[in-house]
């Protein structure tokens, strides 16, 4: 069972860490090319297991779209994509990537509500890779009971989550909520006021998506300099 919250929001009011988020994200996340835990994941899973190849011209949302890697591979591939995101900046980039189609990418208020509606919704496939975890608990589970409001019924979601065992963990202290603020301070990188809500465990990860059926959980990680740790992330697939 999930836990219960006062999911009817009746105004909006921006938390102190979701200003944060919000002002983080502003600058824009620019990824260029889709990376490996969206192409494979299509090519094991999505495609030869779920049925979702493209072929039939699938609604897909993708739930904190960057600047539309993921996109514009699945738009490649024949699927129907739509994209939302906090920073204008990624969503005019998602514009100029996929001209042809600018009227389906939306910026979105930080804020989450349990009736919002994105593109009217009806969607086969949810994708919210490294997106979700800017959450707290109960935010998390707002937005995702509106997502899967969203989806049509079986239609399939997949989200990353940042785990504990990713290197931000030992360089955060508790906060509130499932929150934890994150402090780092390398040559290469200066984060702060950035608030993650880390996943423990499987148990954790299928907890918080307990609104979906489970079909498969797994992890990416990776290490590329001494100075800096795992970049570990649990993988979600599952039903609505
Ligand atoms: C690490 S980036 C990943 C971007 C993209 N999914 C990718 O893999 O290239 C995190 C993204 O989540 C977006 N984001 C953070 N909080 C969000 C929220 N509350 N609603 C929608 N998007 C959010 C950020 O603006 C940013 O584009």
């Amino acid at each position: 069972m999930i836990r219960s919250v006062n999911i009817k929001r009746m105004v909006t009011y921006m938390e102190k860490y979701l200003k944060a988020n919000f002002d983080y994200w502003q600058s824009g996340y620019i990824a260029d090319n889709v990376e490996s835990f969206v192409f494979r994941i299509f090519g094991r899973i999505l495609k030869p297991e779920l049925g979702l190849s493209g072929k039939n011209n699938e609604k897909l949302l993708d739930f904190g779209c960057g600047g539309g890697a993921a996109l514009s591979f699945f738009d490649r591939n024949g699927f129907d994509v739509y994209g939302i995101d906090i920073s204008e900046v990624d969503i005019n980039h998602c514009k100029e990537r996929m001209p042809r189609i600018p009227d389906h990418f939306a910026k979105v208020d930080p804020v989450p509500k349990v009736d919002d509606v994105f593109f009217d919704g009806d969607f086969d496939l949810v994708t919210a890779v490294q997106s979700l975890y800017y959450y707290s608990n109960d935010d998390l589970e707002i937005r995702l009971i509106s997502l899967k409001n969203q989806m049509k019924p079986g239609a399939v979601i997949y989200a990353t989550m940042m785990g504990s065992k990713c290197w931000y963990y030992d360089n955060s202290v508790d906060y509130k909520d499932g929150l934890r603020e994150v402090d780092i301070d390398t040559p290469r990188l200066k984060i702060k006021n950035y608030f993650v809500n880390f996943t423990h465990s499987k148990e954790d990860l299928t907890r918080k998506f307990s609104m979906f059926e489970t079909i498969h959980v797994g992890y990416y990680d990776a290490h590329y300099i001494e100075t800096e740790g795992s970049d570990f992330h649990w993988t979600f697939i599952g039903r609505a």
